[in-house]
């Protein structure tokens, strides 16, 4: 089999159209088909229809309008032969085994030997979809389960039957893992793979039991969520937005699929209320309302959810549980608790961890496959082998005992030892064969968490933390909470900068936290504001506009590797590093005008340097500013790195890396290439328009604030903005501005507006609410 250059996916409808556009993230050329719709005028309705739906979705399946143009709608009457230049088809087309092996039939007809086609079934075994083919066709098909949405679920399941050419496999994966950025699980060919196996029969325990013990929905969702781990949907708000409807055929399915011992039998019951509320429509977020519902009428906006025993919608309600408090970190605690939601959560976990244990060696060859599938698919934050561990396999395996329930042989092999242990700074798993093995990492995949445990930070205090990762680069890595930027973490990059100079090639901004960073901390902010402590909040700037500028000019590269959200100073960081290799789910932006303020780390001097140097816009002084003002002042965020790109964060020459957990590798790689007589950058002098220019901001302001697009705070944001973009009171006579000129004018900028009541009003509201004031 050669490289994927080019790849065709069949099936336009939810989970075929979102593949296809994951292939176009990534730059894959790729073909979508589909049947000829009955009379229709376009004879690719339907892959057209998909294209244009897609375009229009949020969260948007493609990185960027670029990406779209990759997709070729087509149909399979009168395209079908196009798919010989194709290295790879993915089939998605409806879950029904005849339909899927007619198409097989004619596809082995028309493709390359050679090339692969996989199925993205969620519940007919391979072995079935492949009877009655030619041995050549067995020999390069496999299963390639998605999760939805395709680009946002990292999972995917990979399933290979006996005849599979396991090269031809491996580089399905391989290319998965790199191109399309998944995270690859091998599964056996066994009812519902890994994580639909196990997500299905612990969604199903979770309402059987709920309903058994009287819990509310509420109640239910707050037991089983967050303390555990799993995300606040829960049991009922995960099945209203997988959709209420899905729920009886992927029980039928697996009902009829699995032998007849398996514990889900028991678990899989009939359910008259949620019959009942698919009969009305009621099949969750994308029916008329699910377990959880907004009641619109009479105008307003309710939250109201189902009472389980009714069937009738009744205002949400809170629940009350404190013995919720601290039951993440002693979960064992609420398990033992003898009230309802302690009831609830160990009858659902102690169920749903018996029966994650009985899947290995039959749906997994080892725990981590499972713990993966449950991370990646399903979002669990501990897959459950790591929640055992937590509560301790010999106190499981005794209240399992005690309560009759049985305890699989996997856990009574593991005779009260963890399914996972860290020897000589190696993280190892218990294998079936009860011995213990070292975690396999694919190669190339590098991880702070794999480093930290073998060593010790270089340089730490309470908000960072400096890391060797070999080959002479260093990593700093923000450690506060949710990665937000104070005074702690501008003193240790100063102290990295002198560490690097001194003994090491180069560094790596990074971290392995949800977001890059969601910006500087507002809550010191505001605390200083509120003692009028100005000169504190001055330093702090100057201090980070000061430390920002030694990291652009110091003599070794540095290369900003984020994922995830990159706002305000954490965008800034990212401006001033000589080259940023950003996960492809990078959202970068500058926000500081949403709480009142304007970016004052430079980031109004680097976007002004950006788009001067960018050769994009027409020459002259006010193009430029201009151009930053409007991503500024409107507060824009790229909803990817791709969009980064165009927004001018990212510039041409950065990467993106597609898989998560490669960013590192290649955030180090580049470093280390850049290290090669590397020489800092020269710094620039704008020519910048002076008050005329202020003036043309500010009117295009009173115009939206006139239209109500613009508040009144927006335009006293917005005139301190253009007067910085501008450079002041500078005179197209003057000299041009040089970049410290610029940062000096920030600083003013920030300060005034610090001062402001409204700024000050903007930031307690989003620290109190999470939300933006709009006043
Ligand atoms: P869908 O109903 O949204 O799309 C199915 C597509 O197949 C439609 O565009 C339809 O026009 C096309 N189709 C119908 N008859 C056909 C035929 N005779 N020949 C060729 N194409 C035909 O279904 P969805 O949800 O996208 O599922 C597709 C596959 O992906 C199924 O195998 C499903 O089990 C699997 N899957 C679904 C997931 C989901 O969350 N929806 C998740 C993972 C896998």
């Amino acid at each position: 089999m050669q490289e994927i250059r080019k790849a065709t996916v069949i099936g336009a409808g939810v989970m075929g159209a979102g593949i296809a556009a994951q292939f176009a993230n990534a730059g894959v050329p790729v073909l979508l088909l589909d049947i000829v719709p009955p009379a229709a005028a376009d004879r690719n309705a339907l892959a057209v229809g998909a294209i244009a739906r897609m375009l229009k979705t949020e969260p948007a399946p493609f990185m960027s309008a670029a990406a779209a143009k990759l997709v070729t709608p087509g149909n399979l009457e009168d395209h079908l032969a196009q798919v010989a230049d194709s290295d790879w088809i993915v089939e998605a087309v409806v879950e029904r085994l005849e339909v899927k092996q007619a198409l097989y039939a004619k596809l082995d007809a028309v493709r390359r030997p050679g090339t692969a086609v996989s199925s993205n079934t969620s519940t007919i075994p391979l072995h079935l979809l492949t009877q009655g083919l030619s041995a050549a066709f067995a020999r390069d098909f496999l299963i390639t389960h998605f999760f939805n949405p395709p680009r946002y679920m990292r999972l995917l399941e990979v399933v290979t039957g006996t005849a599979t050419d396991a090269r031809l496999a491996d580089r399905v994966a391989e290319f998965a893992d790199r191109v399309l950025g998944k995270s690859v699980v091998r599964c056996k060919d066994s009812p519902g793979f890994i994580a639909n196996r196990l997500g299905v029969y612990w969604l199903q325990i979770g309402v059987v039991e709920a309903l058994d013990l009287g819990l509310t929905v509420e109640e239910a969702d707050a037991v089983v969520g967050r303390p555990m781990g799993i995300p606040k949907t829960g049991v009922f708000g995960l099945i209203d937005l997988v959709g209420l409807d899905l729920m009886p055929h992927i029980n039928a399915s697996l009902e009829k699929a699995l032998p007849a011992g398996d514990a889900f039998h028991a678990a899989n019951r009939d359910l008259p209320l949620v019959r009942q509320m698919i009969a009305q429509g009621n099949t969750g977020r994308k029916g008329k309302g699910g377990f959880y519902r907004l009641n619109r009428s009479g105008g307003g906006k309710v939250k109201e959810a189902i009472d389980l025993v009714s069937g009738e919608y009744r205002a949400e309600q809170r629940p009350e549980l404190p013995e919720l408090a601290g039951a993440a970190k002693n979960l064992r605690a609420l398990l033992e608790s003898d009230s309802p939601s302690g009831r609830y959560a160990w009858r659902v976990l102690g169920q749903t961890l018996s029966y994650a244990a009985s899947l290995v060696p039959e749906a997994a060859d080892d725990v981590q496959a499972i713990d993966a599938a449950m991370r990646l698919g399903y979002n669990w934050q501990w897959g459950p082998f790591e929640l055992i561990d937590k509560l301790g396999a010999a106190w499981l395996a005794q209240r399992l005992e005690k309560h009759a329930m049985g305890v699989p042989p996997l856990l009574r092999a593991a005779a009260g030892r963890s399914f996972y242990r860290v020897e000589s700074g190696r993280r190892q798993f218990l294998g079936t064969d009860g011995a213990y093995h070292d975690l396999r990492r694919a190669p190339g995949v590098l991880l702070l968490e794999d480093i930290k445990l073998a060593a010790k930070p270089l340089l730490k205090n309470g908000s960072a933390a400096v890391w060797d990762i070999g080959d002479g680069v260093l990593c700093f890595e923000f450690t506060s909470k949710s990665n937000s930027l104070d005074e702690a973490i501008i003193a240790l990059l100063g102290e990295t900068i002198a560490l690097v100079q001194k003994h090491h090639k180069a560094l790596v901004i990074y971290n392995e936290g949800r977001n890059f960073s969601v910006g500087a901390n507002l809550g010191l902010a505001l605390f200083a504001a509120n003692i009028a402590a100005w000169s504190q909040i001055e330093q702090l700037i100057a201090g980070g506009q000061q430390t920002y500028k030694a990291l652009k000019y110091a003599p070794f590269p540095v290369v900003g590797a984020p994922s995830g959200m990159a706002l305000g100073g954490g965008c800034e960081i990212l401006l001033h590093s000589d080259a940023v290799q950003a996960h492809a789910e990078s959202y970068i932006g500058l926000v500081e005008c949403g709480v009142g303020v304007i970016p004052g780390w430079g980031g109004c001097k680097e976007m002004l340097g950006r788009w001067a140097a960018s050769g994009l816009l027409p020459r002259g002084p006010m193009p430029v500013p201009s151009k930053v003002f409007e991503t500024v002042s409107t507060a824009t965020v790229s909803k990817s790195a791709a969009e980064a790109r165009n927004l001018l964060f990212l510039r041409p020459g950065d990467g993106i890396t597609m898989n998560r957990d490669r960013l590192l590798a290649d955030a180090k790689a580049r470093a280390l290439e850049l290290a090669v007589n590397y020489q800092p950058p020269k710094p620039w002098e704008l020519k910048l328009p002076g008050p005329a220019g202020k003036l043309a901001f500010m009117m295009a302001a009173e115009d939206f604030h006139r239209r109500g697009i613009a508040t009144d705070h927006d335009l006293v944001v917005a005139a301190e903005l253009a007067g910085v973009l501008t450079g002041a009171d500078t005179d197209p006579v003057d000299p041009p501005l040089g970049e410290d000129q610029v940062v000096a004018l920030e600083r003013a900028a920030f300060m005034r507006l610090m001062k402001t009541p409204g700024t000050l009003a903007r930031i307690e509201h989003l620290l109190v609410t999470g939300k933006p004031l709009r006043n």
